[in-house]
């Protein structure tokens, strides 16, 4: 089969969270299926930094939007069996971040049409393009509206995945033809239209033939009206076509066997060393080795998060009882700034990054004893599946993909983390007082964290289930 993957970060260039793991290590693994797989992302400008990055130019071409001509340029470079194609443009995003900009919309607007138009220049018609998250979900709309009577777009089917529905990629309706050449009808008559604005997340939903998103329990979760982040209404409407696959790690980056980023390695049966690791993550946030646990956290810093419970739930519960608190994260000014206030007040006994450090990432997953994970919603969660396979056991809320991957021991005989149901700080600091009480019987902590170990979260079998959703799509 032939898979066009259209996202606006992947695995090993630009990543600010899990989808970027998801779209690289899903694409290693269909490819090794023997499928023709590309990933089509933009050309950042932190991409040039990267040692290994050494695109070929392929093809230039102008892109129209409205009134506007902006030029694109498509490189082409081979990683891990998959192509990569980067759409580059000076304008849009030579930058210095990936998003969080006032034009955002604009940016992805070109985005979306500079890959359609390059489908055609490059004469690579896919079977599916597989589309993610808001800044890609229009492509389906905009070739069954704008090219439907281009027979070269004919045959193509579309997958959507819904990795963060808190983003639904909000538009005023002018955009339509503005921006997209679309007419505003699609907004008066519904198509496209969310809380009354042009949603091209809701387009997404709308158009593409299936929709996933990445656990079972979030898609259940989004088909009701409390937990749907207003797009219960259009996912009803599709619920036939609309599954939950819970995503997969990248075994090969992130095994505490082979780790180049971490000084002690070790496996299930030499588990004992994992603690070594202990000395070091502490030295590298500047806080002494604790007699109590480390929590670790590894994050974007945003409401979804639960950052404010950590908070809480430290001050109550971990600095009381001699545990210590590592963090590593950025996004939210005003987490930020709470972040540090908590470090300066408990020196001692919290340690922070505020930025993103894959380094850091790595010796936080493998040198702490829990990791921390009290999300608001949280569609699947790839961070608390990486602490399992470090044997670090995750302390999570029961929610999305959480609860599809995290068992507790009240729901198991085999736990491999502890789960929590509401989302305040008793919730978590009941999470914490489970978490002392088998830090201080080590038998039983040592039980848990095997468990954690011997989660299967390859992405052997979610592979195979994409597989089945394309063949679906393609049967429409
Ligand atoms: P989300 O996609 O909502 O941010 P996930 O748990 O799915 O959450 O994925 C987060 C991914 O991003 C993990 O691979 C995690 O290790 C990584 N990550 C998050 N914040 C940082 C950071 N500050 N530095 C390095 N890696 C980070
Ligand atoms: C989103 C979600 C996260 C999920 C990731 C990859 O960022 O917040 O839960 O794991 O996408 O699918």
């Amino acid at each position: 089969m032939k898979i066009a993957m259209l996202a606006s970060e992947s695995n090993p260039f630009a990543k600010t969270g899990g989808l970027a793991d998801v779209v690289y290590s899903l694409s290693v693994e269909l490819a090794k299926k023997k499928n023709e797989v590309a990933v089509v992302m933009p050309l950042y400008r932190s991409l040039w930094d990267k040692k290994d990055f050494a695109p070929i130019l392929v093809t230039t071409f102008p892109v129209y939007m409205g009134w506007r001509r902006q030029q694109a340029d498509i490189y082409r470079m081979e990683r891990d069996g998959v192509v990569f194609y980067f759409i580059a443009n000076a304008y849009y995003f030579d930058r210095e971040k990936l998003y969080g900009f006032g034009d955002d919309g604009e940016r992805f607007a070109f985005f979306s049409l500079a890959f359609i138009e390059m489908l055609k220049r490059i004469q690579f018609c896919p079977d599916i393009v597989h589309v993610h998250d808001w800044q890609a979900a229009i492509v389906p709309c905009l070739i069954k509206e704008r090219y439907k009577e281009d027979g070269f777009y004919r045959d193509i089917r579309f997958v959507l995945s819904i990795h963060n529905p808190a983003f639904k990629g909000y538009l005023y309706p002018d955009a339509l033809p503005d921006l997209f050449g679309l007419s505003e009808d699609l907004f008066y008559y519904g198509q496209v239209r969310l809380d009354d604005m042009v949603s091209t997340l809701k387009a997404g939903i709308m158009y593409a033939d299936k929709i996933s998103t990445v656990s079972p329990t979030h898609r259940s979760e989004l088909l009701q009206p409390w937990l749907g982040h207003h797009l219960e209404g259009a996912l009803r409407l599709r619920e036939w076509d609309f599954t939950g696959i819970v995503n997969g790690i990248d075994v090969k980056e992130w095994d505490p066997l082979h780790d180049k980023d971490i000084p002690v390695h070790y496996s299930k049966a030499t588990f004992a060393k994992k603690k070594e690791n202990r000395p070091f993550l502490c030295e590298k946030l500047s806080i002494p080795c604790p007699e109590g646990p480390i929590f670790g956290v590894v994050s974007r810093l945003t409401d979804q998060k639960g950052m404010e419970l950590v908070f809480e739930s430290f001050e109550q519960r971990i600095a009381p009882q001699g545990g210590a608190l590592v963090v590593l994260g950025a996004g939210d000014p005003h987490l930020e700034w709470r972040l540090q206030n908590l470090r300066d007040r408990y020196p001692n006994q919290v340690g922070i990054y505020i930025g993103y450090n894959e380094q850091i990432a790595h010796l936080i997953y493998a040198g702490s004893d829990f990791f921390l994970m009290p999300s608001l919603f949280e569609p699947c969660g790839i961070s608390q599946m990486i602490a399992q396979r470090y044997g670090t056991p995750p302390v999570v809320r029961r929610t999305g993909g959480l609860a599809d991957t995290v068992h507790s021991p009240l729901d198991s005989d085999k736990p491999d983390g502890i789960v929590f149901n509401d989302f305040d700080v008793g919730g978590l600091n009941y999470g914490i007082d489970v978490s002392f009480s088998y830090y201080r019987d080590p038998k039983a902590y040592a039980v848990m964290a095997l468990n954690a170990m011997s989660c299967d979260h390859s992405w052997k079998e979610s592979a195979a289930l994409y597989l089945g959703l394309y063949k679906a799509a393609i049967k429409r």
